[in-house]
């Protein structure tokens, strides 16, 4: 294909014109659909130039009519192309009245207006709106808009659009029509519509101010019984941001509407969410604990885009970061008040480490402000949204609680309405508190994970404690010189008995605390405490203060001691996870034999310690003994070897069923004694228990015995809860047995008619570590329910075997990865999205021995040589061929 064009954030210009109003009129029909849109047009007079044509983007659709002022436009007037309609000589403030005409029914892409399961829904986010019609496609040109749809009644009973329902009607027998209107001004992308035979269920909010707020949540009528945990999670949102940051809803209906088919988590569409079912639809026959908490956190999310977001938005694509970094901070303390701290914490670390490290030392490597991008729907990273709310933890850290909510008011005060950078955000933190981040923006334009090591000296005579801390950042594509970041490094000090030290720095007159916040500045910088009665082991990074890579050197001693004693739950699962991946990483090198009694003993104790603790917190001790996974293990080596994924394996399943014989009658007694009490209970207290209770029964699965596989089918077929279901299925689809073929074919025969267990039914397999197990994987391919076109089942089945089973998708025969590249291929026709997140599943392919090196660059190279390769696509492989 020809070079697709790259965009530029230097490039970025204000827009030539405004629209003040937009009117959308929606015309919904089997065969097309026809939208009429009539905007209010005034030229920009900050420019000088006043000759600018008026440029609209749009793709694919049919142009019917033009008129400016009422008038039609003669065609020699304007010229169109596939992304532009051009206007030339257009008055100062004028009114365009355009006709376009869309296939929602055959629109695949699920970006713009499509049909999916008798639906009509809206995806504008990030360039969508210009696939409905002609328009400046831009998050800096806000406007008010008004929406009238128009369809069948018996088909679409419920027509809805962004804000409040002003008239609606019918226009003959079998037709009917709404019409809706936004108060709000606001970009494009958050424009949205919905048109379908759904059913809700209604309850109502009370703002501190008094307000009262209709919520609905539109659902599938099979689907009604399952709305009742997003509704209790979108009310405590409701309340949390009342409290924690003073702000309140501004419409008087709050509206979510459930679709099968969505690319993505959730949009935060104004006053009318749009949802991938996924994140809406519980009940505890058919959800998970997981997936509960799931529901709270992305309802949370969309919600709180209402201000970070939607109320202040953004200048350019390039500023993603301001609301998605900042919405997900947002989501992670509300979760974090809901739920435990530090096990949110926890998780949160573990996926950034897995998903965001790799990506941000990789070809696909970013600033959270990213610089240039050719789609921009591929900027929808863990670096902009994962990395972006560790930046603004950071500055939460820095400036404290208060300060930090002295930041925001003066933030919405400065910008509501407006659209504006992650420059401003900054800014408005630091005027608050008189604070000087100038440094710290770095961290907004530096991609790469910088990397700390420590040197620490104890000075007997003296007292004195000193840590020596070394920042480096690797090089990135396009950047190679990295500049030293203002990066905050909290520390506390362990005694011998492994309690926590008072800190004295020298200068300070006295201690303060017990865990203090170094600020390294500089690429070399030397702290010493004074004070310190007896050699300490320190607690370096804790609550994980920065998105860095620490080198502290610790030894296994320390690893184990930490994991024993930190004060700081974070520090203390770290250590235990770089204590048992470090020993893995050994046997997987050869540095120390698997069957030596002594390396088994150093781990099993630690880990038995931990497994009877009577104090810790059951989801706390869940996390620790949750050993690191294959991937983790194999991003560890990467760091200074290639990755084998078949040695890996066999470690791990070495290590895992080790444990699991030695511990038998621990875990059996542990699966006993969390037994559910009394009823089902969704509260953070019985969901440890359970996981403590589903990670026991998890060990005692590697041993395979027709004992184990006797409790788990017992548990299975018992099971009242998914939880405990889908749990007992996992243990028993990797044991090759009759049991085995009988669970999975009964799960299914109880839920087929559930759309949303069975990507769970197929996904078990997809992670099934059977030998051979991609053969099954294809064949499920062709199971009538199984859909290419629905993202979710392919993220159930395909992206699932590369996730949860790398061994086998890295199979030196290659057969996993060719599977990969015809699916890649089969959805750059249907779904360019989706199939450019596939293919970025080669992105590490030079972390690898070279003969798999070899295999994944004849993919890549492969699928870059196939014609009509979408841009979306292109940009991910050529990346990676760098
Ligand atoms: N803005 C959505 C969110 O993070 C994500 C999204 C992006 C959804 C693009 C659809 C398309 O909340
Ligand atoms: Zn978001």
């Amino acid at each position: 294909m020809e070079k697709p064009e790259v965009k530029y954030l230097k490039d970025y210009r204000p827009p030539a014109y405004w629209i003040d109003n937009t009117e959308l009129n929606f015309d919904l029909q089997e065969t097309n659909t026809l939208v009429k849109s009539v905007l209010n047009i005034r030229r920009n007079n900050d420019l000088s130039d006043k000759t600018i044509p008026l440029v609209l983007d749009g793709k694919n659709l049919e142009l019917l009519f033009v008129k400016i002022d009422k008038k039609h436009l003669d065609s020699d007037k304007y010229q169109i192309n596939s992304e532009n309609l051009t206007i030339y000589d257009v008055p100062e403030s004028f009114s365009l009245e355009v006709t376009t005409k869309i296939q929602p029914q055959n629109n695949t892409s699920l970006e713009g207006l499509y049909k999916a399961g008798g639906i009509f829904c809206t995806q504008c986010e990030a360039e969508g709106f210009r696939k409905i019609t002609y328009f400046p496609d831009r998050p800096d040109v806000m406007s008010k808009y008004s929406c009238t749809i128009t369809a069948d009644r018996e088909k679409y009973p419920i027509l809805l659009s962004n804000g409040n329902l002003i008239n609606s009607g019918m226009t003959d027998q079998n037709r009917h029509w709404a019409q809706w209107e936004d108060p709000f001004k606001k970009p494009s992308y958050l424009f949205a519509l919905v048109a379908g035979d759904l059913v809700y269920i209604e309850d109502f909010y009370k703002t501190k101010s008094g307000r009262s707020v209709t919520l609905r949540i539109y659902v599938e009528h099979m689907n009604i019984d399952k709305c009742g945990h997003a509704m209790q999670s979108l009310k405590k949102a409701m309340k949390w941001d009342e409290d924690v940051f003073g702000l309140e809803y501004d419409l008087d209906i709050y509206m979510i509407v459930a679709v099968n088919d969505f690319n993505m988590g959730a949009m935060e569409n104004k006053g009318l969410n749009i949802f991938n079912s996924k994140y809406v639809l519980a009940k505890p026959e058919t959800a998970t604990d997981i997936d509960f908490w799931n529901i709270e956190r992305v309802i949370a999310h969309e919600y709180f885009h209402n201000w970070t977001g939607n109320r202040v938005t953004l200048k350019n694509w390039f500023q993603l970061s301001l609301k998605e970094g900042l919405t997900v901070f947002r989501d992670q303390e509300f979760s974090s008040d809901m739920t435990s701290r530090p096990v949110k914490r926890i998780s949160d670390v573990r996926s950034l480490r897995s998903f965001q490290f790799p990506e941000d030392a990789g070809p696909m490597a970013h600033p959270v402000r990213p610089e240039s991008y050719i789609e921009m729907d591929n900027f929808y990273t863990m670096t902009v949204y994962e990395k972006g709310a560790e930046i603004i933890r950071m500055i939460h850290r820095i400036l404290g609680k208060q300060g930090f909510r002295k930041g925001m008011n003066l933030y919405f005060k400065r910008h509501d309405g407006q659209a504006v950078t992650t420059e401003d955000f900054v800014k408005a933190m630091e005027d608050a508190n008189q604070a000087d981040l100038r440094q710290f923006r770095l961290w907004y334009s530096q991609a790469g994970t910088p990397e700390i090591s420590v040197k620490r000296a104890y000075n007997h005579k003296n007292k004195t404690y000193s840590m020596t801390f070394t920042q480096k950042c690797p090089p990135s594509p396009g950047m190679s010189e990295k500049k030293a970041m203002h990066i905050p490094v909290a520390v506390g000090l362990l005694d011998k008995a492994g309690n926590d030290m008072p800190l004295q720095l020298a200068g300070q007159d006295k201690p303060e605390g017990t865990t203090i916040l170094l600020n390294l500045y500089k690429t070399t910088q030397t702290f010493e405490f004074v004070n310190v009665y007896e050699p300490p082991v320190p607690s370096i990074l804790r609550g994980f203060s920065a998105p860095v890579k620490l080198r502290a050197e610790y030894t296994s001693r320390e690893q184990a001691f930490l994991l024993a004693n930190d004060s700081d739950e974070f520090h203390r699962w770290d250590s235990g996870q770089r204590f048992f991946a470090g020993t893995m990483i050994n046997m997987v090198q050869g540095k120390i034999k698997n069957h030596d009694p002594d390396v088994l003993g150093a781990i099993i104790e630690p880990f038995r310690k931990t497994l009877l603790s009577t104090e810790l917190d059951k989801a706390f001790i869940s996390h620790v003994l949750t050993l690191p996974s294959e991937s983790e293990l194999g991003i560890l080596i990467s760091e200074t070897a290639p990755i084998d994924p078949e040695l890996i394996h066999q470690v791990r399943r070495f290590i895992t069923h080790a444990i699991a014989k030695a511990l038998k009658n621990d875990f059996e007694r542990i699966y006993q004694d969390n037994q559910e009490k009394g009823l089902y209970n969704i509260d953070a207290e019985s969901i440890a228990r359970r996981s403590l209770k589903n990670l026991a029964l998890s060990y005692l699965g590697m041993l395979e015995t027709p004992e184990i596989i006797k409790i788990a089918c017992n548990q299975f077929n018992k099971a009242e809860n998914m939880t405990d279901e889908i749990a007992a299925l996992g243990v028993l689809s990797h044991i090759q047995c009759s049991e085995r073929e009988k669970a999975i074919d009964d799960f299914y025969q109880k839920w087929k008619s559930d759309t949303l267990v069975l990507d769970k039914w197929f996904a078990i397999q997809a992670g099934s570590q059977i030998p051979g197990i991609i053969d099954k994987i294809k064949e499920l391919l062709n199971h009538p329910d199984f859909s290419i076109k629905n993202p979710n089942k392919v993220r159930a089945l395909v992206s699932s075997f590369c996730g949860m089973n790398p061994w086998q998708f890295h199979h030196i025969s290659g057969n996993g990865y060719k599977f990969m590249t015809d699916r890649i291929l089969e959805l750059n026709a249907i779904n360019p999205q989706i199939a450019a997140r596939m293919a970025g599943i080669f992105n590490h392919w030079k972390k690898y021995e070279p003969s798999r090196q070899k295999l994944m660059k004849a993919e890549l190279e492969k699928i870059i040589n196939t014609p009509d390769i979408s841009r979306h696509v292109y940009e991910i492989v050529s990346k990676a061929l760098v």
